[in-house]
């Protein structure tokens, strides 16, 4: 049986380490390269099937969501919104989204995380599919102790994740896209705050796994993935993006894409929405998407 999934975003924080950057606007609406970087995350989940989903942000900043995306109609997708008081945690969004959720099953995306690759794509998929139905995914890193690190046991089985280990157990990562079951609300109301004063997503995959209910998936070769919650970092996604749509002609992270090709819009639909950006290349690579399009 297939298990229907809610989207979550988690889109606010203090962006504290991006300061100047973010001292007047949401980190997850810098641009990375030629899109504001929701726009990645939000595609994410449109490639994996996902419409109904909850954007999380912080107080003041929902106009400029709004602005930007709407109620999601544009996209053929339904997008909701709710604020986080106060940057409490990862694990706060599962409390936040109570109501949403509705004891749906659910993927939650972090506002700064974007990912590329065929086979990513098609393992998240997998992921979607799967009765085993809470999973993250690991990823092989320089610099682990930035992350939470999975630990591994002698027989190669995940033993447990630590946060941001000063001493960290392996190099593998665990990325900020995590699809869990139903239960995921009441696992969540369990955890405390840590010592950061956080409800950290850490202490909710240790849950699963003492439970024997995570599945950890390792994206290998030929995905990226990046964190792009530094300066340095937030340049890396921009050039990365930017290399890969010069020398392949694609757009990576464009939700009117997505929705196109997911059929979940029509080519006048396409075409109304390219024309927002019809002084650029954006605007003309959306429009000549549609075949037999006319844009003379
Ligand atoms: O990117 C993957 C990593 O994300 C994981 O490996 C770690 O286990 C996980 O704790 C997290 O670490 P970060 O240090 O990168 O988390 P950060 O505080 O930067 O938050 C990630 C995103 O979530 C960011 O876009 C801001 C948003 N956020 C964060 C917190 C703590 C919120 O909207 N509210 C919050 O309360």
């Amino acid at each position: 049986m297939l298990i229907l999934r809610k989207g979550i975003i988690l889109a606010g924080g203090s962006g504290k380490r991006l300061s100047p950057l973010t001292g007047c606007i949401s980190k997850q609406l810098l641009p990375v390269y030629n899109k504001p970087l929701i726009y990645y995350p939000l595609t994410t989940l449109m490639l994996i099937g996902i419409k109904d989903i909850l954007i999380i942000i912080n107080p003041g900043e929902e106009k400029l969501f709004k602005k930007l995306l709407g109620d999601g109609k544009n996209f053929g997708i339904n997008l909701n919104y709710k604020i986080q008081n106060k940057p409490e945690g990862i694990a706060q969004s599962f409390l936040i989204a109570e109501d949403f959720l509705g004891g749906d099953a659910c993927v939650l995306v972090l506002g700064d995380n974007i990912f590329y690759g065929d086979n990513l794509f098609k393992i998240l998929q997998n992921a979607y599919n799967s009765k085993n139905s809470s999973t993250i995914f690991g990823y092989k890193v320089k610099d682990p102790e930035r992350y939470g690190v999975i630990e591994f046991d002698k027989k190669n089985k995940v033993k447990s994740i630590i946060e941001k280990p000063l001493n960290p157990k392996s190099k593998y990562a665990v990325t900020g896209i995590y699809f869990y079951d139903k239960n995921v609300v009441n696992y969540a109301k369990k955890i405390s705050k840590s010592e950061r004063g956080e409800f950290e997503i850490t202490d909710l995959n240790n849950i699963y796994i003492k439970k024997g209910k995570l599945k950890v998936e390792i994206f290998g070769r030929g995905s990226a993935w990046f964190d792009t919650g530094t300066h340095d970092s937030l340049l890396e996604a921009s050039n990365f993006i930017y290399t890969l749509e010069k020398r392949q002609s694609l757009k990576i992270g464009s939700p009117e894409e997505v929705a196109w090709r997911n059929k979940w819009i029509d080519n006048n639909q396409l075409l109304n929405l390219s024309k927002f950006s019809n002084k650029n290349e954006y605007g003309k690579y959306l429009e000549e998407l549609i075949p037999f399009h006319d844009n003379h």
